[in-house]
């Protein structure tokens, strides 16, 4: 049992090793959205059916107005399972931290 103990800590970090790397790769294709309320809502309704990036690449463009334009589009058009409950949280959001103006 002594001898083989040295060898379980060196596996584990491997394992860790290759789960942060894959981590990191998968990380390349969904980006972090600014960490403020509304952020997990915003991720759980927007990410299902395309990258977040839309979100920071749109911003310059977007106001409140728009982003309201926006989801309803997601909804209408692309039937996006977002609750109405949830469209003034998803919007502040938006308005806020991925706008250029109002
Ligand atoms: C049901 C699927 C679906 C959901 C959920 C969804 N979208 Fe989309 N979204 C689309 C499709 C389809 C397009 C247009 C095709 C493409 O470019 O991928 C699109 C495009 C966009 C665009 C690019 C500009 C445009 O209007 O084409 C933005 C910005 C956007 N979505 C924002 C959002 C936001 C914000 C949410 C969450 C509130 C969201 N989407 C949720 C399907 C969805």
């Amino acid at each position: 049992m002594k001898r083989i103990r040295p060898v379980i800590p060196a596996v584990l970090t491997l394992i860790l090793a290759s789960a942060a790397a894959f981590a990191a790769a998968a990380g390349e294709e969904t980006i972090t959205l600014a960490d403020a309320p509304g952020r997990e809502l915003t991720v759980a309704s927007c990410a299902v059916c395309h990258s977040l990036d839309y979100l920071p690449m749109n911003a310059a463009v977007m106001n409140r107005a728009a982003w309201e334009k926006s989801i309803h589009k997601m909804i209408d058009k692309f039937g996006a399972p977002i609750d109405a409950a949830n469209i003034p949280v998803i919007l502040d959001y938006l308005a806020l931290h991925y706008s250029a103006g109002s």
